[in-house]
């Protein structure tokens, strides 16, 4: 049995320096003052963090946007956060938007992450591929730096293939793909879609995968992509670690726990949402069987 543990966009900031609120960042920041903050609040994360050490978990996943506007004290607080929370061998995280919002960010989470964010081939970059027991974990980033009002993620066309390379060479383990946005998105998504999200599918449908997990939406989300044979990929989005409460179409702050059993010939994985409710518990709300 193997357990793992997802958590995402937590959103966690600290205040700008005036300097600091140039470009996007300055409407970010609005949007923070506005919205945000309301939203995504410190004690819900510190309930959800508590309840995740909690759980006997093998591994924890943290699938993006740790940070809000991509500050260098930002960075600061989320790497503060994740020593808490584990070691780099037993945490992995990747990026999301919010981690590179600007351009001047995008080298600054391997800065400050890169324990994190590393395969066990020691070398930086994305795909990255980590295998613990009878899983391997393929990281994947698409955060990358966009307009104002938009929050798309990108592949790209070499990571794309060293992805497809990577579902081959760990074929026979569990693999579960670890991207920040959702490989599918509806209509209403679409200035936060994923770019090239159809040439991620057609890779899942070619070379197969076990489980796909993903956050960015701020909801719960199941769907099933196509996988090789007539087999199904299970993609699962989780809520963000630190909404207060159901915020719009959005869920309340929480996170996932995979439990994975069997092997190659008979996988089982089983999906199990916690969630913090309005009177600041956090207690499993769904249990389901994904294979
Ligand atoms: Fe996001």
């Amino acid at each position: 049995m193997f357990v793992l543990a997802q958590l995402t966009d937590l959103h966690m900031t600290s205040p700008p320096r005036l300097s600091e609120l140039a470009s996007k960042r300055l409407l970010g920041f609005i949007n923070w003052q506005r919205k945000r903050k309301f939203i995504h609040r410190p004690e819900v994360l510190d309930a959800i963090t508590r309840d995740i050490k909690q759980q006997e978990t093998d591994h924890i996943a943290v699938t993006g946007d740790l940070i809000n506007l991509s500050l260098p004290a930002e960075y600061k607080r989320a790497r503060v956060w994740l020593d808490a929370l584990g070691t780099p061998h037993d945490v992995t995280v990747i990026p999301g938007n919010h981690d590179v919002y600007v351009r001047a960010a995008v080298p600054l989470p391997a800065e400050f992450w890169g324990d994190y964010m590393r395969g066990d081939d020691g070398r930086d970059g994305f795909p990255f591929v980590r295998m613990r027991d009878n899983v391997a974990l393929i990281a994947l980033s698409t955060g990358v730096p966009t307009g104002p009002f938009m929050a798309t993620g990108r592949l790209g066309q070499p990571q794309l293939s060293r992805l497809a390379q990577a579902l081959d060479a760990t074929h026979g383990l569990f693999r579960i793909v670890l991207i920040h946005h959702p490989p599918q998105s509806p209509p209403r998504r679409y200035m936060r879609r994923l770019i090239d999200a159809a040439d991620l599918r057609r890779i899942l449908a070619e070379h197969g995968a076990e489980l796909l997990i993903h956050g960015h939406d701020h909801e719960r989300a199941l769907v099933r992509l196509d996988g090789p044979h007539g087999t199904k990929v299970p993609a699962v989005g989780a809520p963000s670690a630190s909404a207060r409460a159901p915020h719009g179409h959005e869920n309340a702050g929480g996170y996932n726990i995979y439990r994975i059993d069997g092997n190659m010939a008979a996988w089982r994985c089983e999906l199990i949402a916690r969630e913090r409710g309005v009177d600041g518990i956090v207690r499993e709300i769904r249990r389901e069987t994904l294979f």
